[in-house]
């Protein structure tokens, strides 16, 4: 009997990235010459439906775009990557979600983002996702649309039997109700921080970040820690994952690889630490690439590092 495939539904951010390099970020005040600018497709759900599409799976992508030239450019790039986007509209009032992102030497990032057409999402896309989660494992949120129209969204994944997953960035106020409805938390350690309300840097503070969200109502958590690595815990086992060895050049959605191949890991049924291990390798190598969208790595790079580095 042939398998079934695994499906994944995200709801989210569609955004144009406008992407500066320089050695270092400026101070308040200060101008830094940099050295290179581009553009490039982002958004942290549509990076996540591309690394889910790029894994193999089936990726419906739901969410808004603007008006603006970038709208038509962002849905050819998701479609081009195999990303179903029939349950993405156009807001035409309105200008796309943008991203302006500085990327540094050490190929650290930080963003400043318009969330645009992404924050008029609403009753037309939460009926867009009603009606994809049919036969789907999982389906992926993040904070680039309302929280209100996620909350909706989750409880009737939850009905249905379809697990949700919440990326909790970029940082905003999260209700207290969103954690019980959350099978799968994956913040990383400033979106971390921002939940449990003490600073997220290593293994010790993952740890006890993780345990709060589980009280909390949180099935697993998972804490990207970067360059550190991945802590993992849920009610039944703990642990942490190890950075794997590459050489960075744009942490820009390295997250979002992170997710789009943990949920499809765990959909297919793997091992928790197998899970966050082919996780923690996507996000490895999205690290190694310029580029959001463009950087989310294929299936057989993923599994060939896992089998070089993790044999
Ligand atoms: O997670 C990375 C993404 O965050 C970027 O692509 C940018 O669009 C912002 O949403």
């Amino acid at each position: 009997m042939a398998q079934q495939q695994t499906k994944i539904v995200v709801l989210g951010g569609i955004n144009m990235d406008l992407v500066t390099y320089s050695p270092r970020f400026p101070q308040p005040g200060e101008t830094v010459v940099g050295s290179s600018f581009i553009t490039y497709a982002g958004g942290k759900g549509a990076n996540q439906a591309v690394a889910v599409a790029r894994m193999g799976a089936d990726s419906k992508m739901v969410g808004r775009v603007g008006g603006d030239m970038f709208g038509p450019q962002l849905l050819e790039g998701m479609t081009a990557a195999g990303v179903d986007v029939s349950g993405v509209g156009t807001n035409q009032e309105v200008s796309s979600g943008i991203a302006v992102i500085g990327v540094d030497d050490t190929a650290q990032n930080c963003i400043t983002q318009v969330l645009g057409a992404n924050d008029t999402c609403g009753p037309a896309e939460a009926q867009a996702v009603k009606n994809a989660l049919s036969g789907a494992s999982f389906l992926l949120l993040q904070l680039e649309v309302s929280i209100q129209l996620s909350l909706e969204v989750a409880r009737a994944a939850k009905a249905q039997g379809v697990e949700v997953m919440l990326d909790p960035g970029p940082v905003r106020p999260v209700p207290d109700e969103s954690f019980a409805l959350c099978d799968v938390i994956t913040p990383n350690e400033t979106e971390a921080q921002a939940l449990v309300g003490f600073p997220v840097t290593d293994e010790e503070s993952a740890a006890q970040a993780a345990s709060q969200l589980l009280e909390r109502g949180v099935g697993l958590v998972v804490v990207k820690l970067g360059a550190q690595g991945a802590y993992y815990a849920n009610s039944e086992e703990r642990g942490m994952v190890r950075p794997f060895d590459i050489e960075a050049v744009d942490s820009v959605a390295a997250g979002d690889a992170f997710n789009g191949a943990l949920a499809v890991s765990l959909a297919e049924g793997a091992a928790l630490e197998r899970a966050v291990t082919f996780a923690s390798a996507a996000g490895a190598l999205a690290v190694t690439q310029s580029g959001a969208q463009d950087s989310m790595p294929r299936r057989a790079q993923v599994e060939a590092l896992v089998r070089d580095q993790r044999p």
